[in-house]
């Protein structure tokens, strides 16, 4: 039979994202709501690590199933990696996200070339009945663009350019995207770890 996996997550896009990546692993990959679990987590923490390391303890804890859980973000250099852990919060959780990046783009105005650097960053962690308990973190590098461009994806992908790419993260169809993402690079490492530890 195989194995229930838990992945704390309310947002069904990245569900399919996940499914897709995980597709040939013997597991059954079910959402919270699929679990019957409805709360409200406080992310509290103070990284990434520590905000997915809360989802994905409190959820196991609920459920004794294995559990996995994301946090991701963007980081711009020059804004001392603001929005970094507080992405979903910055400027207001309800605040459009065209609004969000017109204002990332104001505070670097007069900043050229190397100096827009930033990336996305995107923690899985996964935490085992048993207590055990792993993290994985990747990233997507690129700069800040100079206006929004592309319509794919969401939330900053619209001012994230990738040099290698010419090409903001949305402008990349979603399976281009899905092999290069920050959250793409990190689930593959947590398969690796999931194939070496659930048995
Ligand atoms: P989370 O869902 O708590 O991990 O919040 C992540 C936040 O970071 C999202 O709401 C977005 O604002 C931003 N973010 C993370 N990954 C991406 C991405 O791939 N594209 C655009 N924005 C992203």
């Amino acid at each position: 039979m195989s194995k229930k996996v838990i992945f704390a997550t309310g947002n069904a896009g990245k569900l399919e994202e996940i499914k897709m990546i995980l597709s040939d692993l013997d597991i059954e990959l079910l959402s919270m709501k699929e679990a019957g679990i409805e709360v409200d987590i406080v992310e509290d923490g103070t990284s990434f690590e520590e905000n997915a390391m809360i989802k994905a303890k409190t959820i196991m804890e609920l459920t004794g199933e294995i559990t996995l859980a994301d946090d991701s973000g963007l980081e711009v250099d020059y804004l001392n990696k603001e929005p970094g852990i507080y992405s979903a919060r910055y400027m207001g959780e309800n605040t459009p996200y065209n609004i969000k990046n017109k204002s990332i783009i104001d505070r670097l105005e007069g900043v050229e070339g190397q100096d827009r650097s930033a990336r996305f960053v995107c923690v899985i962690a996964a935490v085992f009945p048993d207590g055990r308990a792993f993290t994985t973190r990747a990233t997507i590098e690129g700069l800040i663009g100079y206006e929004e461009k592309g319509d794919n994806g969401f939330g900053y992908d619209p001012i994230v350019y990738i040099p290698e790419y010419n090409a903001t993260t949305a402008q990349l169809t979603a399976q281009i995207k899905n092999t290069i993402s920050h959250r793409g690079k990190a689930l593959e490492q947590m398969k690796e770890i999931l194939k070496k530890n659930y048995n």
